[in-house]
């Protein structure tokens, strides 16, 4: 899951000897990671990043919210030591089961048999797959919103906020405190021991960049998980990565808000958009995309638009396409496959949310014409819905071919305003023809 810096010497910065107390009775008893520098082979942590986890004392006894890394098990082990005995551990909380947060708890339960662990209904898949046969052994519940778990004189509520970015995630609310457990939600790739936002390096860039690859994909459920918490005016927001929120933590919120909004600052009313973007080798399907457009403008309430991807960088073309309702690739077959730009514009969908989009493809092709095909599998694969086949003209169209083309881009158009009865190609009538 982690690539760290091959013969590094990994000595974080301002590594606290112990644990650290960042509310009365909630200690810091997570572990430095300085050396990592790429994540899930998803994105690059030039800044190291931090496995944050908790311990909260209450008078009934201890609760434990994640845990750490599996290479990083010694150090959270003797921080938790140092603030906790394992017979008071009444409760480990698990917001989110990726490795990263759940590599020790294995060994956790070891010690503390008694816990009750609890996590979300969708977490309970995980746990059992990194339990194995152990996962009968332990007293283990799922929670949701409304759920809570008492610790005698403070309790910890829980708030199931899904997909940000695995369908298990949770937070977690310490109300006394005003303190919220969000593991990724509202984290940073960043490793620095001073912990808190007000005494850290300047961590802006982590902060926003880690929202772009970790978040971006999910905005939908990222908004959805900020109309749930928003109300709760945390005092002070407890990520599993990077620093502990405690400066105004409500622009953290509106933060990441504003990075879910669309980036185009102006819309387009209730009018609906449709993007073709093309590659053309010889001619033939730059001409089928002009007669795409030329069909699909004749819908009203449709704004459409055409860029030739050999004329454009991709991440301008990524954003577009996130506020796109639907998008149209044009693609020549080049060795029985599509274009190369294609392809790389393709493989950058995954850092946006593509679900539901509208889709089509269409383009000449000289032998074979296997692009269309391909690409279409590439956006079912992306959850998009192709309600049209794709068009493939051999060579260069003619004029009853671009009139095909035009009534291709009529009917998409069509399907985008709900004008046409909807449908769906799916993925047995792809791979029939
Ligand atoms: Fe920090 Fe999704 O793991």
């Amino acid at each position: 899951m982690t690539a760290a810096v091959p013969g590094s010497a990994p000595t974080p910065a301002f590594a606290p000897a112990g644990p650290v107390e960042i509310a009365p009775g909630v200690q810091w008893i997570g572990a430095l990671d300085p050396v990592l520098r790429s994540f899930d082979a998803l994105m690059k942590t030039a800044g190291g990043t931090s496995y944050n986890a908790y311990a909260v004392r209450g008078a009934a006894g201890v609760a434990i919210i994640d845990t750490v890394d599996a290479d990083y098990a010694d150090e959270f082990f003797a921080r938790l030591e140092a603030c906790a005995r394992y017979d008071e551990i009444k409760v480990i909380v698990l917001n989110h089961l990726e490795p990263d947060h759940s590599g020790a708890l294995p060994e956790l339960l070891r010690r503390a048999p008694g816990a009750r662990v609890q996590c979300s209904p969708r977490g309970l898949q995980t746990l059992r797959a990194l339990l194995g046969a152990d996962f009968a052994k332990y007293d283990i519940a799922p929670v949701t919103t409304g759920h809570s778990a008492d610790l005698g004189d403070r309790v910890l509520d829980f708030y199931n906020t899904p997909n940000v970015h695995w369908p298990d995630t949770q937070c977690t609310w310490l109300g006394d405190a005003r303190l919220l457990f969000t593991c990724d939600l509202f984290g940073s790739h960043y490793c620095d021991g001073r912990l808190f936002d007000d005494l850290v390096g300047d961590f802006r860039f982590s902060f926003e960049h880690y929202y772009d690859r970790l978040m971006r994909p999910f905005r939908s459920s990222v908004v959805a998980a900020l109309d749930l918490l928003e109300p709760l005016d945390p005092a002070m927001i407890a990520p599993s990565h990077g620093p502990v929120l405690r400066t105004e933590p409500a622009r953290y919120l509106r933060q990441y808000r504003r990075l879910s909004e669309p980036r185009h600052s102006f819309g387009t009313g209730t009018d609906k958009t449709l993007a073709i973007l093309y590659v053309s080798a010889h001619g033939a399907t730059a001409r089928m995309a002009q007669a795409v457009l030329d069909g699909a403008a004749e819908e009203p309430g449709v704004r459409v638009s055409l860029f030739d991807l050999e004329g454009g960088e991709l991440s301008p073309f990524v954003d577009l396409i996130e506020h796109a309702d639907g998008i149209v690739i044009g693609t020549p077959t080049i060795n029985n496959d599509a274009a190369r730009a294609v392809w790389e514009l393709l493989a950058k969908l995954v850092d946006i949310e593509t679900r539901g989009k509208l889709g089509a493809v269409f383009g000449s092709f000289g032998w074979s014409g296997e692009a269309v095909r391909n690409v279409e599998a590439r956006l079912q694969g992306l959850q998009m819905r192709l309600p049209e086949p794709g068009l493939k003209v051999k060579l260069h169209p003619s004029e009853a071919q671009l009139e095909d083309a035009r009534d291709f881009g009529r009917r998409l158009a069509a399907h985008l305003t709900g004008r046409a009865a909807p449908r769906e190609i799916g993925l047995t009538e792809l791979a029939a023809r």
